[in-house]
Formats: C-alpha cells, structure tokens, sequence
C-alpha cells in the first residue's frame, strides 16, 4: 500500500469496476464501490464473490482470506458516501460522454482537495473530463485491461493539465496493485484500443473487399501468428456495437479515413446482429 492512498472509491461495478474493486479490495485498500441501483450492486457483488472463489479453488487463496476481502467492500448507491472520503477515485460507468460528465462534475464537488479521480475510458479524451472539474491537474486516464484480476498491464492516460504529481501517485498506486502501467499520451483509444480497433476494422474490410471468408481470415491469423483467436471471433466477444462506437468515437476526433467503420459493421449493428451477446454476430450462436 502506498503511504498515502488508503481509501479507493470505484464507481460502476459492471465487467470492469467488479474487477476494479477486487483487486484494490485484495491488495489492501479501503475500497467502496458505488452504482446506480441495488440490483446491479448486488450482481457486481456477486461476480467478485465467484472470482475470489476461482482462486480460492486453485490454492491461490485461503477461504477465510476471500472471505475478509468480500467483507471489506463497501457497497452503496450513494456516490456521496463511497466518494466522501476517497484519496483515489476510479470511475467505469458506460462508455458515455454524457454520463461521465455527469460522473466527473460531481465527483469533483463531493471529494477532498486532495482526491485523484481515474477514468477508465477505453476512448474518450481524459483533457474534456479533466475540464469539467476544478481539479484538472488530478484527472488521469487509468485504463484497465479485461479480465482486471489477471491482466497486468494499464494504461495511464495524462490529460495536457495532468500534473506529473499525479502522475507518479497513481504510478505507485498501480503497481502496488501488481499491475505494470504504462505511460501514454491522452489521444482518441491510446494505444491498445486504437490499435485493436484497426486491426478488427480492417479484418471487416478485407472479407467485404472479397478477399477471402470469414472463417479463412480467422484461421489464416490464428495459424500464423498465434493468435488465441480470429478477428471476427473476438469480434463477437466485445461486441460488433462496442467496436463501431470506438470507431466512431476516433474517426470523429481525429478525421483518420482508416478508423471509418467498415460499413458492414454499421448494418449488422443496425439489424441488432451485435455479436455473442444476442446469439448472431459474424458466426451463428443459436
Ligand atoms: N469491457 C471491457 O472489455 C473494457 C475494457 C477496458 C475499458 N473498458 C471501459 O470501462 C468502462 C466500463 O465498462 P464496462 O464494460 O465495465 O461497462 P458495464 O456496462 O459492464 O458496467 C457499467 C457500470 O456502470 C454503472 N453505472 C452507469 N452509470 C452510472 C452512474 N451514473 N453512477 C454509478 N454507476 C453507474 C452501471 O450500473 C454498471 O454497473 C467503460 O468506459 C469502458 O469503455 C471496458
């Protein structure tokens, strides 16, 4: 634990903030997690609770010790009361401007001066979310990677108003996690979102040209580069309607052609064929 970060406030405990609030709960920190509703509350709850079990059934945990961290997690649907205190905010609500604008602007009226707040946007710009506090100088990007528990590396996203205060804090914070940051500047997707986008982009964009098929494409990258899987089949995974929008989200920044969604991938999003999540994406679930 770093000497000056003892209480962490993580809002949102969907896929990432579940993840989010394990990790900093395990490594010892005071950690409180807000989201809008018991409900999904209780199901964030509830997947912390199965993934400390995993480990507990691999011998990586003692049960009595999975048992502390489930009970030092302090749950509410009050950001006030998770975030009074925080000496590091981590904020994984939806993947929406509006919303994390939402999100920052109260944050910054709720949390001590000295409160670091993180975002871990996949894409947006961390200078707007910093200009929308008084403390642009303590907004950082802290961009996680899924699954959080086993995954090392995050990337730190420093806004042109990030202070580099802030930036060796949330270094050390990091790394007393186990994770490995590194540093990237604040740019549309950073690195691993921009560069995976680009490549599932241009997957779409080869089949549609007529260059070989689905399936030959996956196969073709899988043998050749070990990949664990193709293009289109983690294309199903994330979610065709999560890649447009980071598409989006950077050809509307930047203006880069390349980043222009293939324009197959904006029909099946349109006809709802969005990937595993509804059973139909580029491969057949049903
Ligand atoms: N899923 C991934 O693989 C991945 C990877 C890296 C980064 N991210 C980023 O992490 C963030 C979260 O993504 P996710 O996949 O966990 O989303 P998710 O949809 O699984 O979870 C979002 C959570 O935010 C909560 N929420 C929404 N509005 C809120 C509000 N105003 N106050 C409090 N809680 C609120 C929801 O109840 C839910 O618990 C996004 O910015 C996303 O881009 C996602």
């Amino acid at each position: 634990m770093t000497m000056n970060v003892k209480r962490v406030c993580v809002v949102g405990i969907g896929v990432m903030g579940s993840g989010i609030v394990q990790v900093c709960a395990q490594s010892g920190y005071e950690t409180s997690v807000v989201s809008r509703s018991a409900e999904s509350l209780e199901r964030g709850l509830g997947k912390i609770k199965d993934s400390l079990s995993r480990l507990v059934k691999k011998g990586h945990l003692k049960r009595e010790d999975a048992d502390a961290v489930m009970n030092s997690i302090h749950s509410s649907t009050s950001l006030e009361d998770c975030a009074k205190d925080a000496d590091i905010v981590i904020e994984a609500v939806y993947e929406d401007m509006e919303v994390k604008r939402g999100v920052f602007t109260e944050l910054d009226q709720i949390c001590p001066a000295h409160t670091i707040i993180g975002s871990n946007t996949s894409t947006f710009p961390i200078t707007a979310l910093g200009a929308v506090t008084k403390r642009p100088e303590k907004v950082i990007g802290m961009h996680f990677m899924n699954p959080v528990p086993v995954m090392r590396g995050v990337e730190v996203a420093k806004s042109l108003m990030t202070s580099e205060d802030t930036v060796e804090k949330t270094l050390t914070f990091l790394r007393s996690l186990g994770k490995e940051p590194v540093i990237v500047k604040d740019s549309p997707g950073f690195v691993t979102s921009r560069m995976m986008c680009l490549i599932l982009n241009e997957a779409v964009k080869m089949y549609e040209s007529g260059l070989a098929s689905i399936e030959d494409i996956d196969k073709v990258l899988k043998l050749s580069f070990n990949w664990p899987q193709g293009p289109f089949q983690l294309l199903d995974l994330i979610g065709i309607d999560i890649v447009v929008a980071v598409l989006n989200t950077i050809y509307n920044e930047t203006g880069w052609e390349r980043f222009k969604p293939a324009v197959l991938m904006t029909q099946m999003v349109n006809a709802g064929w969005t990937g595993r999540k509804v059973g139909r994406g580029f491969y057949n679930y049903k």
